[in-house]
């Protein structure tokens, strides 16, 4: 397995629409497996093609506690096909907006439509975090970070932390 770049705000291709997967071939799976490798090495709960530059409907989760048993969750071409009234509001970030954090309103729970590892169609109830995972990842698919659903202001401060974040750890 190979551990992939990541692509980071405000690099294009996160703002991109991605296409639908064909087939999930023996491609697809590599990259489904460098992806997970590229999560877990650098501590995400969640990861979207685009992220690593690949402008498709790809994404894996795992929100396991380090303390447990790794538990990888595989999305190709997913859709949220119903969502609950009802909200949560915590805390989220980015592994393509390093070392920032901003609350983020979500659907509690969602159903998500995908085709798993092996190709096949599933369905899924998410709630709480995981709903909160499975929304956010989906909207890296649509172009969407999630400093796009804070107001104005809120992303302009989170956006100046970011330069600042950035340049005390450039290394010089
Ligand atoms: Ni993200």
């Amino acid at each position: 397995m190979t551990i992939l770049k990541l692509f980071e705000y405000p690099h294009p291709v996160l703002k991109q629409k991605t296409e639908k997967v064909e087939k999930v071939d023996k491609e697809v799976k590599k990259l489904l497996d460098d992806m997970l490798e590229t999560m877990y090495a650098t501590n995400g709960c969640g990861l979207a093609a685009p992220q690593i530059g690949v402008s498709k409907k790809i994404v894996v989760i795992d929100i396991a506690h380090e303390d447990e048993e790794a538990n990888p969750m595989y999305f190709v071409n997913p859709e949220i096909v119903w969502r609950s009234d009802e909200t949560i509001t915590a805390e989220e970030g980015c592994l393509s907006i390093p070392g920032q954090r901003a609350e983020v309103e979500r659907a509690a729970a969602v159903k998500v439509k995908y085709l798993d590892y092996n190709g096949d169609e599933q369905e899924m109830l998410a709630e709480d975090f995981l709903a909160k995972a499975v929304q956010h990842e989906l909207d890296h698919l649509d172009g969407v970070l999630y400093i796009d659903h804070l107001s104005r202001l809120k992303r302009q401060m989170l956006l100046k932390k970011l330069e600042k974040f950035r340049k005390e750890n450039s290394g010089n």
